[in-house]
């Protein structure tokens, strides 16, 4: 199953669409470079105001080739709302980490309506911060490669992301963005370099994502609605979590998200959903996980209500996340631990309404596989292994 749930996904990884539309702006003749080592920021700028700039649909053309860039942001509103990015080459962030200066983002996209972003390479150069981080020394807390941010009718389509420093792929306060058939590639130990991170968003699809990474392959923040994943490969990483959520006691709730056809290997969650201990006036509403493959995954399925790092700053150790109908269905495959499903709900804000179906999880080791359940409440149907606890 595992097998042919990859081989689909590979199919889908291989689609490439490209369009190009109107007229078309080649950042070579903006005078982009590709050594890989003249900065072509500056150039990259000139052809996106160019296309911007248009009142029809315009390409900004990026050739094969390699281009290094520093922090640029590509800024709208723009005269067209059909702007193309179709990138053959690889753009490759400055190796020394220094040279990103404090922005903590690298490659921007703000307010911008109906943009396509097809292909290319973007290599964040991660592994100095990554190293100094690991020493344990004072370091900047690094820069996220691409960010979408107040956008609208989006697309991001074959394009590949490597080696971030920070979060590879950031969707924030955006209306309606497809991802599809992109590949996240960073070591299994680096560190907080998640896959997808989407909050503050509205209408978010991800179809067919291979992530392998040192964090969560796909997280989930504050005010997102109406998500959809669908094919995503995670692993290693730390699996596809909605959360952390409820930090800050006004937050925006997560509502209507779904989880479907999803294969992870190795990695340290699977389907997770994660709150501070915390009081908070926010909640998670109408989550639906199926068709999910677990191999050799340390906690496949979790609640964990009771995130407090260092036991700092959780004054009552309680979450005021409120946590209801929330399905898996159809979740199988082996667990690392002996706890395959865990729900560690709040004392003041019992999960409910949580539904499992067709459930079947093992364990390697001499003992079966458990669930363990505290203040958690919902239904079964179809057969539960382990046992269910709810
Ligand atoms: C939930 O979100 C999906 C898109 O992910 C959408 O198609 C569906 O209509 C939404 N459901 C509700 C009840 O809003």
């Amino acid at each position: 199953m595992a097998n042919i749930l990859i081989s689909l996904l590979l199919t889908t990884l291989s689609i490439h669409l490209i369009a190009s539309v109107g007229a078309v702006y080649d950042i070579v003749d903006f005078g982009a470079k590709s050594d890989g080592q003249t900065d072509s920021a500056n150039a990259l700028l000139s052809a996106w105001n160019a296309a911007c700039q248009s009142t029809s649909p315009a390409t900004i053309y990026v050739p094969n080739g390699k281009f290094l860039v520093g922090h640029v942001t590509f800024m709208g509103p723009c005269a067209n709302n059909k702007i193309n990015v179709q990138t053959y080459g690889t753009f490759v962030a400055p190796s020394n980490y220094a040279n990103f200066g404090s922005a903590g983002e690298w490659i921007v996209f703000d307010k911008v309506v109906g943009l396509s972003v097809y292909g290319g390479t973007f290599d964040g150069s991660g592994s100095g911060l990554w190293a100094c981080k690991a020493s344990g020394g004072s370091c900047p807390d690094g820069t996220t490669s691409m960010t979408f941010r107040n956008s609208k009718d989006v697309l991001i389509s074959g394009l590949t992301s490597l080696n971030s420093e920070l979060y590879h792929i950031v969707i924030d306060n955006c209306d309606g963005v497809t991802v599809q058939s992109v590949k996240i590639s960073a070591p299994g130990n680096s560190p907080n370099t998640d896959g997808i991170h989407v909050q503050g968003s509205n209408g978010v699809t991800v179809t067919g994502a291979s992530i392998q990474t040192g964090d969560d392959c796909v997280s989930i923040g504050p005010g997102t609605t109406n998500l959809w994943i669908e094919l995503v490969s995670c692993g290693p990483g730390h699996g596809i979590s909605i959360g952390s959520l409820g930090k800050g006691y006004n937050e925006r709730g997560v509502q209507n998200v779904t989880v479907k056809t999803t294969v992870f290997t190795g990695t340290e969650n699977g389907l997770r959903i994660k709150t501070w201990g915390r009081p908070s006036d926010t909640f998670v509403q109408g989550v639906v996980f199926e068709h999910a493959v677990m191999q050799n995954v340390q906690n496949p399925i979790i609640i964990d209500q009771n995130y407090c790092p260092d036991n700092k700053d959780c004054p009552d150790q309680s979450s005021g996340v409120r946590i209801s109908q929330v399905t898996y269905t159809d979740i199988h495959g082996s667990s690392a631990s002996k706890v395959a499903v865990k729900f560690d709900c709040s004392p003041t804000n019992p999960c409910s309404g949580i539904e499992l179906q067709n459930i079947k999880l093992t364990y390697s080791g001499a003992q079966p596989a458990e669930a363990s359940c505290t203040h958690a409440g919902g239904t079964t149907a179809g057969f539960i292994i382990p046992r269910s606890c709810l």
